[in-house]
């Protein structure tokens, strides 16, 4: 078994990596680490709000027998080189100072966007750059370092890329307009979103995430060549909105293509690419990778984002779109915690580990 450490297991995503390694065939909880305010607790007796008494569980399903006696360990007591992995779920100011420090030794898979943006740092999306982790070389050979951080991209910028991924390899793509609808637990817990401003609302602003999707989804959709990556040829414009919706990110998406494509042709590349898809045989890969409904009404988050445990991207609403000279429009859902973090991150961990990159 692969003994792993869980950073930042308290959160929102840490307690989405908690369920999802349950039971791993390959990957065993080993540590548990949150801030100091939870460090030398239970990790059930955590959970709990001293002020309100609330257990702050995000899931539906109870707390994993394994952990709810697990004391949670300050991150300075967790010697990198008694684990062979590291997830983390940190705030990115936090991450920047923690991760190095155990990427010097071990592998560290990131939620983060810390090192997103480093030249050596690939941007992986298990199943659509798989070739981007030859960059994790490049880096530990920059860094001196045994181990890398490898991170996912922001959850918003998950659904998309994934989404244009079979476009980009059929049709071309010149320009992409994406307007988000997300998630309130996208915001974490720390501070997260007040109650009082999401209720009967939508916010139509999230500090620096429209910036982050821009630049990653041209990250991700590019080339891997001669030792570095070359960001694809193509131009992301987004709008990213808050709405009262606890999980699940939705978009309406536009996409101008090099040529010529119809609805049908752009739902076959899609649904070729899921069935295909290089991940298909690790034992956390959904049935589907990608969903398309023929159905008008969907996808919609309360009935969608749980399809195959959250792992899969459903898109809806395939038209042609008429204002470019050729283009689609459609929209999309994608978990936030479950692909576009936590569940994600397990399914990078078994890619890396099928691909000899983690032992
Ligand atoms: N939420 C999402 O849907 C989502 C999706 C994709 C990516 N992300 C990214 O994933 C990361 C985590 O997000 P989140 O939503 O899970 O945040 P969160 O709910 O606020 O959780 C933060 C976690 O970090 C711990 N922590 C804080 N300071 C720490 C320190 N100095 N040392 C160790 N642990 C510390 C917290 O512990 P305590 O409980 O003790 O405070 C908690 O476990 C962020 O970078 C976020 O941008 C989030």
């Amino acid at each position: 078994m692969i003994r792993v450490a869980v950073i930042g297991a308290t959160g929102v995503v840490g307690q989405e990596f908690i369920v999802s390694l349950d039971n791993h065939p390959w990957f065993k909880v080993e540590h548990i680490a949150a801030s100091q305010r939870s460090a030398g607790k239970r990790y059930s007796e955590a959970l709990r709000d001293p002020n309100s008494g609330v257990i702050k569980w995000h899931q539906r399903e109870d707390i994993p027998e394994y952990v709810k006696d697990m004391i949670l360990e300050n991150v300075d007591n967790i010697k990198p080189d008694s684990v062979d992995l590291v997830f983390t779920a940190l705030d990115s100011d936090d991450a920047k100072v923690i991760e190095p420090i155990y990427a010097k030794h071990t592998p560290v898979i990131s939620t983060a966007a810390a090192f997103r943006y480093d030249d050596d740092v690939p941007i992986l999306i298990p199943g659509i750059n798989d070739e981007h982790t030859e960059l994790l070389n490049v880096q530990r050979k920059h860094r001196g370092w045994n181990g890398f951080i490898a991170p996912l991209p922001n959850c918003t910028t998950t659904g998309l890329a994934i989404t244009l991924k079979p476009i980009l390899d059929r049709f071309g793509l010149k320009n992409v307009f994406m307007t988000s609808m997300q998630a309130v637990s996208g915001a974490g817990r720390s501070p997260g979103v007040a109650a009082l401003d999401i209720f009967d609302n939508v916010i139509p602003y999230i500090p620096k995430e429209e910036e982050k999707v821009q630049k990653e989804a041209i990250k991700i959709l590019g080339r891997f060549n001669n030792n570095a990556i070359e960001y694809a040829n193509f131009k992301v414009s987004c709008t990213c909105t808050r709405v009262a919706v606890i999980d699940g990110h939705t978009e309406a998406v536009f996409v101008e293509t090099r040529e010529k494509c119809e609805p049908e042709d752009v739902k076959s590349a899609m649904l070729e690419y899921s069935k295909h898809v290089s991940i298909k045989d690790l034992p956390t890969a959904p049935k589907d990778y990608i969903y398309v409904h023929n159905d008008p009404s969907r996808p919609q988050p309360r009935l969608d984002r749980d399809m195959n445990d959250g792992l899969t991207t459903v898109v809806g609403r395939l038209r042609k779109d008429n204002v470019f000279e050729y283009g689609i429009k459609y929209v999309l859902v994608s978990h936030n915690e479950k692909m576009g973090s936590a569940k994600g991150a397990v399914l990078l961990a078994e890619l890396l580990k099928s691909k000899d990159i983690i032992s």
